[in-house]
């Protein structure tokens, strides 16, 4: 494969969504998934998010191995403001369509497609194991390329978010994709005291 390996973590409501109507921010699990949290990003070379998930979540994305910080958005119109280019942490990577003049320390901008950046990632600075905190924007757009290989999430039973307009782990109800993704579970965890479940998947491949 000449990307890395791809893993996402999600926390999702009861309902399967992972987040409301009104984009309620994160905070809304266990102490224990935000541990989990950490302890996925320790495993990684590098954390990516979408623009609209670093907005949202104002994230730094910092773990104690200092992996890089991706950001993808098509857009650019990242807000050079966001406390994420102003922590310290691992090197931060921005994809945009077209190229972005940055004049900040530590902060490589590429342009071009979602796959060519994973691939640049993986060939030029030596990330194997990319890890994905979302949204169901960008986590979408990497199911369409077959690039999910690892899913975890927090079942969270104590939310139910509805609404149309809550988005799940791929984004907003939409098409199917080309072809079913099958995958195994692997580790599946209840937390009664919590009401939260821990699962995790692996992409099954021919
Ligand atoms: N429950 C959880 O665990 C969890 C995890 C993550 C996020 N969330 C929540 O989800 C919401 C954000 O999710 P979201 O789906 O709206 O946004 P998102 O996926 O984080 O970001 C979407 C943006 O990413 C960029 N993007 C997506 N695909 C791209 C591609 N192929 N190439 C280049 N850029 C691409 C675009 O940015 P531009 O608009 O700049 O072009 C797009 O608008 C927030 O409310 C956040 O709190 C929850």
């Amino acid at each position: 494969m000449n990307r890395p390996h791809i893993s996402i973590n999600f926390a999702i409501s009861a309902d399967g969504k992972i987040t409301s109507v009104a984009h309620k921010a994160s905070g809304w699990t266990s102490e224990e998934d935000s541990q989990r949290l950490k302890q996925l990003r320790e495993g990684a070379d590098a954390i990516m998010v979408g623009r609209g998930t670093l907005e949202a979540d104002r994230m730094t994305m910092t773990a104690s191995n200092s992996p890089l910080r991706c950001v993808v958005s098509r857009s650019g119109n990242f807000d050079f403001d966001h406390p994420l280019f102003h922590s310290a942490g691992g090197a931060i990577h921005l994809l945009s369509e077209k190229p972005l003049t940055v004049d900040l320390p530590d902060v490589t901008s590429h342009s071009g497609s979602l796959s060519d950046f994973v691939k640049t990632l993986h060939l030029v600075h030596g990330v194997a194991h990319l890890h994905c905190e979302g949204g169901g924007k960008l986590v979408r757009e990497l199911a369409e390329l077959d690039a999910v290989d690892e899913i975890h999430l927090t079942w969270a039973g104590h939310h139910l978010f509805g609404g149309k307009t809550a988005p799940g782990i791929t984004g907003l109800p939409g098409d199917y994709l080309t072809d079913s993704r099958h995958y195994e579970l692997l580790h599946f965890e209840p937390r009664e005291d919590l009401g939260e479940c821990f699962l995790s998947y692996r992409r099954l491949r021919d």
